[in-house]
């Protein structure tokens, strides 16, 4: 859809953008916080955050109680001991460039009403997730994962296997809990995946994601054969101050034997944070881990009290975050995908190019207009510069997950090089290719006006009909179901209960064994591991289907 500006918003289309923001910002939380597997990149999401706070901004009494600005991160998983957290566990605001960076200073210098800024530390962002230990008498009694911010998962038997964490400490207050990040160093995670894959199983995207992995095994045996690393960035409940300010309270910490945020630096104004900043970056690529940025913070504990908190994060500190890795590389190709729905999208294919810890050869293009250089407000994107095949482009992949091509390098363009056409007809059946504007879908959509005579939209739709979402039909994935479509057996959902006219013809083809034949007691959800098993080649009578019910997790 396309976004109006918080400007133009009625009360009403206000009111539902921030039920909806509330919905998908908790899912993608969700996806993020507690199965490890984020679907947007950190600059998505952070634009649904920075959207939301601005409806909230503009309409103060729309603000729900379910809002994300309410909240950080997401609740925890039922599966751990919960832990309240005493003191809570906060998130950190965002900068993304210098200027963001100045307003900061100059926002904390207003609030305080000083003449010159106070002192503010700068030191890595570490890309991990946080943790909270707490220390009574001098001993390690219990940790936490951050959760909700309120309330976090109890991993004390995780956290203890991580050599950095110390057991026992001396010189401390008899309450402390010491607040800071779990990680993974990249060569460990290297190894560490290499080793998973060698053994045939899942391997994690990046670092971060592996340590959150490893930090909620539910079996603590497991994180310990996990490389987990850990640094203490600050501090939650204490019975008394470690200092009067920050600079000197990690050295406290230090001295205790926490590994603490290296290069920490103080500096006493805006551009000399700037310098910190530069350095930091500078040094990113030799660094044994992940860093995704600076953070600021300001350094009297006393200055840092008078600030206090805005919603989830406080005035104090703010992340000043690197931007997302680039690297150039050509576009060999322009594919064009064609999906259940008939809809038509541009792939783009890389010559494959490492950026943002992953090699990435595809990329979607989304819609014609997108090639073009139109972004989905109809404003100009990449500067308005279209994509041709054989360009040379600039990829990036922000924080984890989706790369996109944010620049096309005119003066590499190749002379005769052509501008994309975006196919009329169908690339799979040459059908027409009808070009919509539908409500609620974003930008211009091409679709094959084929329907199911169109080969591409009937594999999809059957692939979607024994999805895990759908039908859920064990043994039954892409692979076989374009195999099967292919040899004409299976062209609509109801030949797969056809498909033991075909059992001699498919018990000779490679792959097809007698394992596959296996008999379930039942077919559907009947035990708790029964699912579907259409290769077993035995179709139920339909008196079976209307017991135990067809239940479709998803519409077709
Ligand atoms: S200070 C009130 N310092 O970043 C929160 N956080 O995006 C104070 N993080 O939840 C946090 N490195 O888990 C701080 N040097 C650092 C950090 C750091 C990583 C994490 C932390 C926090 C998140 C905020």
């Amino acid at each position: 859809m396309r976004e109006k500006s918080v400007e133009a918003l009625s009360e009403k289309e206000a009111a539902a953008e921030l039920a909806r923001l509330a919905q998908d910002i908790a899912r993608h939380d969700a996806l993020y916080y507690s199965k490890d597997a984020p679907e947007l990149t950190d600059a998505e999401y952070d634009g649904l955050r920075r959207r939301n706070a601005a409806i909230e901004a503009r309409f103060p009494g729309l603000v729900r109680e379910d809002s994300p600005s309410l909240r950080v991160g997401a609740a925890p998983a039922s599966s751990f001991g919960k832990v309240r957290h005493s003191v809570a566990m906060l998130s950190l605001d965002n900068a993304f460039d210098a200027e963001d960076a100045r307003a900061f200073v100059a926002r904390v210098q207003r609030f305080l009403n000083l003449d010159t800024p106070p002192a503010i530390t700068a030191e890595p962002k570490i890309d991990g997730l946080s943790a909270s230990l707490r220390y009574e008498n001098g001993r390690f009694v219990q940790g936490a994962t951050r959760g909700d911010g309120r309330e976090g998962e109890d991993v004390t038997a995780n956290l203890r296997t991580i050599k950095d964490i110390p057991q026992r400490i001396t010189g401390a207050p008899a309450v402390l809990e010491v607040r800071g990040e779990v990680y993974m160093e990249k060569a460990a995670f290297a190894a560490m995946n290499a080793r998973l894959e060698a053994e045939g199983k899942q391997a994690y995207v990046n670092p971060r994601n592996s340590a959150a992995g490893a930090l909620r095994q539910l079996d603590a045996k497991i994180t310990a054969t996990r490389p987990l690393r850990f640094f203490a960035h600050g501090w939650g409940e204490l019975s008394e101050p470690l200092a009067e300010t920050q600079f000197e309270s990690m050295a406290r910490l230090k001295k205790m034997g926490f590994p603490v945020t290296p290069a920490m630096i103080r500096a006493d104004n805006a551009e000399q944070l700037l310098a910190a900043y530069q350095q930091i970056l500078e040094g990113r690529p030799s660094l044994a881990y992940e860093i995704d940025g600076v953070v600021y913070k300001v350094d009297s504990l006393a200055l840092q009290q008078r600030l206090g908190f805005v919603s989830r994060s406080p005035r104090w500190a703010i992340a000043h975050k690197f931007a997302a890795e680039q690297q150039t590389t050509t576009l060999e190709a322009i594919d064009i995908q064609v999906g259940r729905t008939g809809a038509l999208t541009p792939v783009g294919r890389l010559a494959p190019v490492f950026v943002g810890g992953v090699t990435v050869t595809n990329v979607t293009l989304h819609n014609a207009d997108y090639i073009k250089g139109v972004g989905a407000d109809g404003a100009p994107i990449r500067g308005g510069k279209d994509l041709r095949v054989g360009d040379t482009v600039v990829v990036q992949r922000a924080g984890d997950v989706i790369p996109q091509i944010v620049d096309v390098l005119l003066e590499k363009r190749a002379k005769g090089a052509r501008k994309y056409q975006f196919p009329e007809a169908c690339p799979v059946c040459g059908s027409h290719v009808a070009r919509e504007l539908e409500p609620g879908e974003e930008g211009v959509i091409a679709r094959c006006t084929g329907g199911l005579n169109c080969p591409a939209q009937a594999v999809e739709r059957l692939i979607h009909f024994v999805a895990r979402r759908a039908m859920d039909i064990e043994g039954l994935g892409q692979k076989q179901i374009e195999e099967f479509y292919e040899l004409g057996w299976v062209k609509e959902p109801a030949d797969i209960f056809r498909l033991s006219d075909h059992r001699d013809e498919l018990m000779t083809r490679e792959g097809y064994g007698e394992k596959k034949r296996r008999q379930p007691a039942c077919l559907h959800r009947c035990a708790p591991r029964a699912r579907i098993r259409a290769l077993s080649l035995w179709p139920r009578h339909p008196r079976h289907w209307r017991n135990h019910g067809w239940r479709f997790g998803a519409p077709l």
